[in-house]
């Protein structure tokens, strides 16, 4: 992204976004417009069409997006509108092609899997009707380790700037040969940037989640690392991740046990091994973190001006989920808690903001991650 996500603390008092930027029907259509129309949003997994004529049905910004597989496995998405009078061509979230060939409900123009019009239901073609005009509406398409991003733009902008790091930083994962666990969808009563901003301030740490900062300690401190300390110290002595910045001592993932629930992933840099968690965030749908055992992506769509999806998958290697006796469920209990603490306090954040006495409010200095989202906002122009 075009912003500094790694600038020092803040020095000085800034003022938050206005109040009814979190509010606004105008602002979040005006953010629809900007962001999620303009940018690539993640919308699934490849496993969720893991064969051929599998779709998908998404929706983002109120826009229908079917995603399939055709039958030389390759990855399409269009918008879902049928070319004749604008009927969406699937009436499920998902399922399977019986065969090669999308059909509308409605008047059975069908389209082939990549998506040229084949038929119209019409006796009578009319003069000058261009067939090869009629075709699905083909959207730019993205993999990245197993994730399908989609752009609602025909010209996206470059696919790894909205990436926080290189786009090879979780290749140690080996994230596309890793399926879910276990998926937690959950609708929350807060404006999209109310949770994206939870997720990047720990100052709510130590009285929001207090499990959590017994198992990480610095944020326990309200810290996101220790760096951020006033001492200043940004990177440990040896270039990884300053001393504290871990879990405490004895604990290798984020379980109720602290222990791995399954195999380390072999090939993790020592420094990652030991931070316990590496963070990555595609803007604005997806934020993963990769443990030593799991990855866990939380995948997030506005659905209106005051209410947000998260999808969350708990990402394991093929083999370790088909492994005997294999139980991800304190992995899985662990952050579930943690996602339910945040889940409750944005939806507190999002009840107190009609209320806010300037209309706006305040960042402290720990919330500089913050402050290079509005700048992003601001910059994309959906924020005046
Ligand atoms: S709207 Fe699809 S065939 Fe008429
Ligand atoms: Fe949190």
């Amino acid at each position: 992204m075009a912003t500094d996500l790694d600038a020092p603390l803040l020095r000085e008092s800034l003022p938050s976004l206005p109040a009814r930027a979190y509010l606004d029907p105008l602002s979040h259509e005006r953010e629809l417009r900007r962001i999620w129309r303009r940018h690539w949003i993640c919308a699934g997994r490849t496993e969720e069409i893991a064969n051929a004529r599998d779709f998908l049905r998404f929706v983002i910004a109120d826009r229908g997006v079917l995603l399939l597989r055709d039958d030389q496995g390759e990855v399409h998405a269009y918008l879902d509108s049928c070319r004749h009078r604008g009927a969406s061509l699937c009436a499920s979230e998902r399922g399977r092609f019986a065969r090669a060939a999308i059909v509308c409900p409605y008047h059975a123009w069908s389209y082939d899997l990549q998506g040229r019009l084949l038929r119209t239901g019409s006796r009578h073609p009319p003069a000058g009707f261009d067939r090869d005009a009629h075709g699905l509406r083909a959207l730019p398409v993205r993999d990245w380790s197993g994730f399908l991003f989609v752009c609602l733009d025909p010209d996206p902008p470059p696919f790894a700037a909205g990436f926080d790091q290189p786009l090879d930083r979780l290749d140690a994962w080996r994230l596309a040969d890793c399926v879910s666990a276990h998926r937690t969808v959950l609708t929350i009563a807060c404006n999209w940037k109310v949770f994206w901003e939870n997720y990047n301030e720990c100052l709510h740490c130590p009285g929001v989640h207090p499990e959590l900062s017994r198992l990480v300690p610095v944020y326990g401190r309200g810290l996101l690392e220790a760096a951020d300390d006033p001492d200043g110290r940004r990177t440990g002595v040896d270039g990884g991740p300053a001393p504290g910045d871990g879990l405490r001592r004895g604990a290798r993932s984020w379980t109720t046990t602290g222990e791995p629930v399954g195999p380390e992933f072999p090939g993790l840099a020592e420094a990652d091994r030991r931070a316990g968690h590496v963070y990555m965030t595609a803007m604005p749908s997806l934020f993963v973190v990769g443990h030593v055992d799991y990855a866990r992506a939380v995948r997030l769509r506005p659905l209106g001006p005051e209410t947000t999806e998260l999808r969350v998958d708990y990402l394991f290697p093929r083999q370790t989920l088909a492994a005997p006796g294999f139980d991800p469920a304190p992995a899985i209990a662990f952050a579930e808690r943690v996602l339910g603490e945040d889940a409750a306090i944005c939806e507190t954040n999002q009840r107190g903001l009609r209320a806010a006495p300037d209309g706006q409010g305040v960042l402290m200095p720990e919330e500089y991650l913050i402050r290079g989202f509005h700048d992003w906002l601001r910059a994309e122009g959906a924020i005046d």
